[in-house]
């Protein structure tokens, strides 16, 4: 099978591939999705087939209309209403109690269901013409960074799956923030453009899970995305060094003159200051450094980088979400700098 790619104005084929059960990767706002039709659990099986994904690992139901939420979810607290209210459509995913005719192959067996809303036209557009809820993980092989470019997409996925939609680049990044409202408190499972802050503003009873900067132990059911498997992984070794700039940069110069007989590659927050054979500009805000972040990786593995040393400051709203995703693309190796 070759994997065609759909431009913007092919979207009507894109949703006929997924009523005859097919695979189509498309942009979000976060990163690109890999979907199936979610009321086709033979569709949606073949979506783990083609990542290599864990079967007890859930997937997220994507939707174009809020009417479409009771038809997949039930017992929607006051609670859940003010944040779907708030924050959808957007980079925005909630955990809810599931309605029974949902197919076991997209919660991994459990009672809950995460339904998110794409802010994206093209995501929405093509939600619509398939005219069904679709089922989608990100569209990377497991263990991989997520894809923010259909070439990574690509990359990934060819010979796997029937079309990826071309939709340039993704703005915010990182996957979705993840809010389960299936039990009494909200509680964040996964860290994105939507902070706890702004949870905290609609609903200030709401929390962080104590587990989402650590890996569960195995015998444990996956909650937050990545506490379980090893996620966004290049595959190049990557030390996060994390501090105030000056400081940051001496470390990083002094790994630099200890890792010669390497490959190493800087991605870089403060600019670039080092002797490096590759170097990759993060953004000098949290916010340009979650858009760019999987690309870089990415990137890095093409320019044969074999280390890398990121520089990070947790400086604003966004700070939380890449951090999360650096930590466990370093397998939690960081270098904390003091001045
Ligand atoms: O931004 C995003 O969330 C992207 C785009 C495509 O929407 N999706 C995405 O999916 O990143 P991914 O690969 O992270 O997989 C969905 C994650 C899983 O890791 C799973 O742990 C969590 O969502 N999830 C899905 N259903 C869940 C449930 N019922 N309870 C707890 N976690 C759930
Ligand atoms: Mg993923």
């Amino acid at each position: 099978m070759k994997t065609k790619i759909i431009e913007i104005d092919g979207i009507a084929e894109a949703g006929e591939i997924i009523r005859a059960g097919g695979l189509v990767a498309f942009p979000t706002e976060t990163v690109y999705g890999l979907g199936a039709d979610a009321m086709n659990g033979a569709a949606v099986k073949r979506i783990f087939e083609a990542k290599g994904r864990p079967s007890d690992n859930p997937l997220i139901v994507h939707i174009a209309d809020k009417a479409q939420i009771p038809l997949l979810a039930r017992e929607i607290s006051g609670d859940a209403e003010k944040l779907i209210n708030a924050f959808m459509p957007g980079p925005f995913t909630i955990i809810l109690k599931k309605q029974a005719n949902i197919p076991n192959e997209v919660t991994a067996g459990l009672d809950t269901v995460g339904i998110r809303f794409p802010a994206e036209e093209t995501a929405a557009a093509f939600i619509m013409a398939a005219g069904t809820p679709i089922a989608a993980p990100s569209a990377n092989i497991s263990g991989r960074p997520s894809p923010t470019r259909a070439e990574d997409v690509i990359s990934d996925m060819d010979g796997r799956i029937e079309a990826v939609i071309n939709g340039g680049s993704c703005g915010v990044g990182v996957e979705s923030t993840i809010v389960d409202a299936s039990g009494d408190a909200p509680v964040l499972l996964r860290p994105g453009g939507v902070s706890l802050e702004m949870i905290r503003e609609i609903v200030p009873s709401a929390y962080a899970d104590k587990n989402i900067m650590k890996t569960a132990s195995d015998d444990e059911r996956p909650r937050c995305p990545g506490m379980k498997y090893r996620h966004y992984a290049p595959k190049a070794q990557v030390v996060v060094v994390e501090g105030e700039r000056g400081a940051v940069q001496d470390k990083i110069k002094e790994l630099l003159s200890e890792n010669t007989g390497k490959v190493t590659g800087v991605l870089t927050m403060y600019g670039n200051v080092y002797d490096s054979p590759v170097m990759i500009c993060g953004g000098s805000s949290n916010k340009e450094y979650a858009k760019n972040l999987f690309a870089a990786l990415r990137d890095f593995d093409k320019l044969g980088a074999e280390i890398i040393f990121a520089e990070f400051c947790e400086k604003d709203g966004y700070g939380a979400a890449v951090k999360n995703r650096l930590y466990k693309a370093a397998g939690y190796n960081i270098i904390h700098c003091e001045k």
